[in-house]
């Protein structure tokens, strides 16, 4: 069961105080009245250069399952810092009214992407692995899975517009 935590109002004030980037990008994501579209937030995203070893210290793993670090959450949008350890996945799920787009920070992300049979069970189409400084977007209706194949953290800092409120889970068609 993914771990969900939301880190501390101190927190956050700490990491936008020691890394503008991020102060600089969620400043940038409070700009738009309407969700900005994948094109420009992964433009965004690609040019972005965070100081890993510090966001690190303020951000955590889970040892059974990969873990959600939201960093800021508002109506518009929702910043969140997904770590997994190697062999760590998401369930195969799609993003019901967010888009979806996010940088690797450190690791290697493959995301596979599928389709569904009539039985609405989903099949592999694509697979793709995504390195440190490489944006993966995902649009509302895909359907996907993300994974650690590596030996080291996986870690991907995303962001939804607006916030992730709900997603559907599907079985792999055997
Ligand atoms: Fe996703």
């Amino acid at each position: 069961m993914v771990e969900s935590r939301t880190v501390s109002s101190e927190t956050l004030m700490n990491i936008r105080a020691n890394d503008s980037e991020i102060h600089d990008l969620i400043m940038w994501l409070e700009s738009f009245d309407e969700r900005p579209g994948l094109d420009v937030l992964g433009k965004r995203l690609e040019i972005l250069d965070v100081d890993i070893e510090s966001l690190r210290e303020l951000i955590q793993s889970a040892p059974d399952d990969y873990c959600r670090n939201t960093l800021f959450r508002s109506d518009q949008f929702e910043l969140v810092v997904i770590i997994w350890r190697p062999g760590q996945d998401t369930p195969i799920h799609d993003h019901i009214g967010s888009d979806c787009a996010f940088l690797i920070l450190e690791g290697e992300s493959t995301e596979t992407t599928y389709d569904l049979n009539s039985e609405g069970l989903a099949f592999p189409i694509s697979s793709r692995v995504y390195r440190s400084g490489e944006v993966c977007a995902a649009e509302e209706p895909d359907i996907h899975r993300v994974s650690n194949d590596g030996d080291g953290e996986l870690i991907n800092l995303h962001v939804y517009t607006p916030p992730l409120h709900a997603f559907n889970v599907y079985d792999l068609a055997s």
